[in-house]
């Protein structure tokens, strides 16, 4: 039915080009677009049976996943030209009413944020009330700063999201490092059933950087057809394949091309599920750097600039932790300290 609703206008569209100056085929075409409310994608000018397949194939067959898709990738992947693509693109948000929203639309989205606790009221305090959801926090650290042990308490605490029927963890994994017993472990000390920890949590492990790829791009069908409440990603860690394949410095605009896309693949999670993104990222040293501490981390710019939270964590005195917030929108750069215990984070 869609489809035939759709042809004719088109072919009556194509029919009465000729005869119309460029405004009014500008006007033409915005009616054509404005006219309808309708959420189904094959009701979109310029999406057949055909297109609609391949997208239902490439997991973007909703209108949000085309609202926010590039004119080059939407073009690659359905085989179209990129000013089609851009025509469809603009189409999709139109329907969503995307573009600018006004102050009081803003404030209401952001009360829709939830925060994840870290179980400790020092940590919690500096992240201003737990690891939000619908954006992306990032930790980085040198070796056994604690970024997998902080991965494992989200995934337990993430249970204890008010108003949240059955939360769900997805934990990628690229280093092997995830362990069901520590998980346990810690829900004990959280105070949460282990078996439903367990249970909630839904691990992929990535065997290097395309497949991490992959599995953040499948999230998506988790959420759609196994229906799956899913409110937190963890991406542990973000760069280390990156690192690894990507060796020299004739590869490293194609890294960041990569990382791009991924971190963006993130982004779009958060912000069209609401959930939380958690990746950590390795440090490397700068031997440039006299003043304050000598080490930045990997990924540069892009992970940077993609990441809502950026915490900067380190080794203290007496195997404690000193975690440090040095990017955020809204709260002031500050420290805290803690230490790592069976049962979670501890203040000292
Ligand atoms: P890399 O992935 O190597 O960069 O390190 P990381 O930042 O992920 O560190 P990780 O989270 O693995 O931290 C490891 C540290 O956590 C260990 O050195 C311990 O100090 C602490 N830790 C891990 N498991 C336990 C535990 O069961 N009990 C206690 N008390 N501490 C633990
Ligand atoms: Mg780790």
């Amino acid at each position: 039915m869609h489809i035939k609703n759709k042809v004719i206008p088109m072919i009556e569209a194509k029919q009465k080009e000729e005869s119309l100056t460029g405004v009014e085929k500008m006007e033409e075409e915005e009616e054509i677009i404005e006219n309808s409310d309708d959420q189904n994608i094959s009701s979109l000018p310029g999406v057949g049976a055909a297109t609609v397949e391949k997208l239902e194939a490439a997991g973007m067959a909703d209108m949000m996943s085309i609202a926010v898709a590039s004119p080059g990738q939407l073009a690659e992947l359905v085989g179209m030209t990129e000013s089609t693509s851009r025509k469809v693109i603009q189409a999709a948000r139109l329907r969503l009413n995307m573009g600018f929203e006004s102050g009081d639309e803003v404030l209401k989205k952001r009360s829709k944020v939830k925060k994840i606790t870290t179980g400790n009221a020092g940590f919690d305090a500096l992240v201003g009330g737990g690891f939000e959801t619908g954006a992306i926090t990032e930790i980085f650290s040198e070796f056994g700063g604690g970024k997998t042990q902080m991965g494992h308490i989200l995934a337990v605490n993430v249970q204890k999201l008010a108003g949240e029927k059955e939360p769900v963890a997805v934990y990628i994994d690229t280093e092997n490092t995830f362990r069901p017993e520590r998980l346990m472990q810690l829900a004990e000390g959280a105070g949460i059933d282990p078996k439903k920890a367990l249970k909630n949590v839904k691990v992929g492990r990535a065997y290097n950087s395309d497949h991490q790829m992959l599995l953040a791009e499948k999230i998506g069908d988790l959420i759609r057809d196994q229906k799956l409440n899913v409110k937190l990603v963890i991406v542990d860690s973000l760069t280390a394949h990156f690192r690894a394949e990507f060796i020299g410095r004739g590869t490293l605009a194609e890294r960041q091309q990569k990382l791009n896309k991924h971190m963006h693949t993130l982004l779009k999670l958060a912000d069209k599920h609401n959930l939380c993104v958690y990746v950590t990222n390795q440090v490397m040293s700068k031997p440039d750097q006299f003043f304050g501490d000598p080490t930045v981390a990997i990924g540069g710019h892009i992970v940077g600039h993609a990441s809502t939270f950026r915490i900067y964590m380190r080794k203290g005195k007496k195997g404690s932790r000193v975690a440090k917030l040095v990017d955020s929108p809204s709260l002031a750069e500050g420290e805290c300290a803690f230490m790592i215990t069976q049962g979670g984070l501890q203040d000292i």
